[in-house]
């Protein structure tokens, strides 16, 4: 699975943990920035991401901000995006289980990294249950 990571300055510490992690589990990860603490403005890393998934060049995109809401709200407006903005493991679960979610996002600000990681894990490992969810997922296009 490839999958691509972002965050602004208020998501980056933890985008480096995530990367680290995921390339700990065997994932492929491309890292479309922050790149640094510097102030930067949450779009244009939700707008990155956004685009890999929907070409396909990523299979799912994983996003942190201060409190992942920035991030959300953008990742949200882009065609065929689904992103679950999610504080721990249970939601993270069903997003994938019943919305399959392909993109998460995170609060840099609100969780620990234990946590984040715990939320990460489960996220990734989890997969969409269709059926009656998909005739749901349908009525959003
Ligand atoms: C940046 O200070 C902060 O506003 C941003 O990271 C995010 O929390 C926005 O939703």
């Amino acid at each position: 699975m490839k999958i691509a990571v972002g965050s602004d300055h208020g998501g980056f510490e933890f985008k480096q943990l995530i990367t680290d992690f995921l390339h700990g589990l065997g994932l492929t990860v491309e890292d479309v920035g922050c790149y640094s603490l510097d102030s930067v403005d949450y779009p244009d890393f939700a707008d990155q991401v956004c685009l890999k998934v929907q070409n396909n060049e990523c299979d799912r995109g994983i996003l942190v901000c201060g409190t992942g809401i920035g991030m959300s709200i953008s990742a949200n407006r882009h065609r065929d995006i689904r992103a679950a903005l999610c504080h721990e493991a249970f939601t993270a679960r069903m997003s994938r289980e019943h919305n399959n979610a392909n993109v998460l996002c995170l609060g840099g600000r609100v969780i620990g990294p234990e946590i984040a990681l715990d939320i990460v894990r489960t996220w990734v490992e989890t997969e969409f249950a269709g059926g009656r969810h998909q005739r749901r997922l349908d009525k959003l296009s």
